[in-house]
């Protein structure tokens, strides 16, 4: 059995991650090594498959020791660990659920579903990092496969609808708290006949006040929106507005010559689901028949939704997919623009498809 090194384990996306692994019995097929940045010594979690106490994270010598790692523990682990690991000439494979190494000309940026290509012809070359991708640009392309497949995309805008865990753990504390101080600020006052006027105006004092929590944000979510998600860069853009663009076309290994891609991300008052709205400017007049079934065929886990009110609303929601695998894409017809522009909207749980689930198939590709 190889030797899985496994860190980062305990924080949201890596306990996510645990819990698929026990679901498709990923542990049967390895021998696990639980590492820990705080806790070396202590007895490892019961994920069904005995394992050695807890090893410290930062130990070049325990890490060198094994034949793959997956790490969740976030980029300031792979910046420090990474780099002193390869230096000592570890030439393991690493698996990685953060950014810093995406962009990496050493790395490939894993969707199976979507990429099994590039992964394939990575790891004929002997190419050993591999790294999750940005969460928005994962679910764009678990919905969209169908279509750059088959080379329809000349150029596509997505707007984002980017719910509270992608900021963390901390920031769905905050949202729900501020959700509750919201409802507390008026709770006696929404029966039928009160004046919602007053309500309304109690509502958004209390957004603007000082008791709402916003050290996560920094702005209020409950109630309102952020369009704004990371850093700024020098072109107007976000950093999450530009993986969309870089990590997309990194991806399908299109880098050389690739799709233009921008749009808006913002985020609201959803949990774990991001949602997107996307223009797409198709290369040629395709009927809309052939687009449905080019989009639900290109992988097991998307699903059209006919663009019709009633299912819409209860298929097409974060409420009805958090928590699930499910990608549903919907909304879809031609747009008023002409033939050629087509309108659609995913939903997808983005702690699953977005962060662990590439992960732990990796792990699968790699024993295979
Ligand atoms: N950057 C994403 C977000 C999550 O803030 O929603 C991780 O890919």
């Amino acid at each position: 059995l190889k030797r899985v090194g496994l860190v980062g384990w305990r924080g949201m996306v890596g306990s996510v991650l645990m819990q698929r692994m026990q679901d498709e019995g990923d542990f049967a097929h390895i021998e696990p090594i639980f590492f820990t940045t705080s806790q070396a010594g202590q007895a490892a979690p019961d994920f069904g498959k005995a394992a050695p106490a807890l090893k410290d994270a930062t130990d070049i010598d325990e890490l060198k020791a094994l034949d793959i790692i997956i790490t969740c523990q976030g980029g300031d682990y792979t910046k420090e660990v990474y780099p002193k690991l390869r230096a000592a000439g570890w030439n393991g494979y690493w698996i990685d659920a953060a950014s810093s190494l995406r962009m990496d000309k050493e790395a490939i940026i894993i969707l199976d579903p979507v990429n099994m290509h590039v992964i394939k012809d990575g790891l004929a070359k002997g190419i050993k990092t591999y790294v999750g991708g940005n969460c928005t640009v994962s679910l764009m392309l678990m919905g969209l496969g169908g279509l750059f497949e088959n080379n329809l995309v000349e150029w596509m805008t997505s707007m984002t609808y980017q719910a509270a865990s992608g900021g963390g753990a901390r920031h769905m504390r905050e949202l729900i708290k501020q959700m509750g101080i919201v409802h507390g600020a008026v709770a006696d006052q929404l029966h039928d006949s009160s004046a919602i006027l007053d309500v309304d105006r109690l509502v958004a004092e209390t957004i603007r006040g000082d008791q709402m929590p916003i050290d996560n944000f920094g702005a209020p979510l409950a109630g309102s929106l952020i369009p704004w998600i990371d850093t700024k860069l020098d072109n107007g853009q976000s950093r999450e507005e530009w993986k969309g663009f870089a990590e997309t076309n990194k991806i399908l290994g299109l880098s050389d010559s690739p799709i233009p891609i921008d749009g808006t991300c913002v985020r609201i008052g959803a949990m774990r689901c991001h949602s997107q709205a996307f223009t797409i400017k198709l290369k040629k007049d395709v009927p809309m028949d052939e687009i449905e079934a080019m989009i639900a065929s290109a992988n097991d886990w998307v699903k059209v939704i006919p663009n019709e009110r009633d299912i819409t609303a209860r298929e097409l929601t974060p409420a009805k997919v958090t928590g699930t695998l499910s990608i549903p894409v919907g909304r879809l017809r031609k747009m008023n623009l002409g033939n050629e522009y087509l309108n659609a909207f995913s939903v997808g749980d983005q702690l699953l498809w977005g962060a662990a689930e590439p992960l732990r198939r990796m792990l699968r590709i790699l024993l295979e």
